[in-house]
């Protein structure tokens, strides 16, 4: 299967993000709207990126702790078919938050085990985030074997896996061969000179690498 390529918006209003999903969203599978840009302009965006994309999917990257029914309700009203949950929110936080969207990722940060993992798939939930923080990544950290590692072991286990955090074209040569479900880039297309450009570009980059 041919990774998905999924477009992060975390702009800080909702005119920039607007205007970089009309340049991008025709030219990915899946439109995000950040968690920076929902902290800070609501879930309304999401409304506006369902009317201007009726036919895509649509995340809500919430990074939901707790209210995962009301937070998700929310969502989906708005037009969201997934949303995310942070993967030290409970069993119940996910599950009531499942019950509203289509269905729910995990984002993986900071200290997970995969006794915990094994759980999300006992309460139906098939999607993990493997995300290097942007944080971690300013830092000095940089994707590596140790992240190959998890993502397979990951898929191994069940899971759909989306991989991100800062990532460049030339990052997913790590994972050539791998059964990654989605590459989320962010930056990496927003903030290009010709965001529809770079998206085309990791497009390609994916087909080239997977259908070899
Ligand atoms: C940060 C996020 C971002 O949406 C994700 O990391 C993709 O953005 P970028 O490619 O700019 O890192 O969820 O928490
Ligand atoms: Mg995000």
């Amino acid at each position: 299967m041919i990774p998905n390529l999924q477009v992060a918006l975390d702009h800080s209003d909702l005119a920039s993000a607007l205007k970089a999903a009309v340049a991008v969203g025709h030219e990915v599978d899946i439109i995000e709207a950040g968690t920076v840009l929902l902290l800070q302009v609501g879930s309304e965006v999401i409304e506006c990126l369902r009317q201007q994309f009726p036919d895509k999917l649509i995340v809500a990257d919430t990074k939901c702790a707790d209210a995962g029914g009301t937070v998700a309700k929310n969502c989906s009203r708005r037009g969201a078919d997934w949303m995310t949950c942070i993967c030290c929110a409970t069993i119940p936080t996910m599950k009531a938050a499942a019950k509203e969207v289509k269905e729910i990722q995990v984002e993986l940060y900071g200290d997970w085990t995969y006794d915990q993992a094994q759980q999300w798939l006992d309460a139906g939930i098939s999607q993990a985030i493997y995300h290097q923080s942007r944080d971690a990544l300013l830092a000095g950290e940089t994707w590596g074997e140790r992240d190959l590692n998890k993502v397979k072991k990951l898929i191994e286990m069940g899971f759909r896996v989306s991989v991100t955090g800062g990532l460049s074209v030339d990052t997913l040569d790590l994972f050539k061969g791998v059964d990654v479900y989605t590459f989320i880039a962010g930056r990496g297309i927003t903030e290009a000179d010709d965001p529809a450009q770079a998206a085309r570009d990791f497009k390609d980059k994916i087909r080239s690498l997977w259908s070899e």
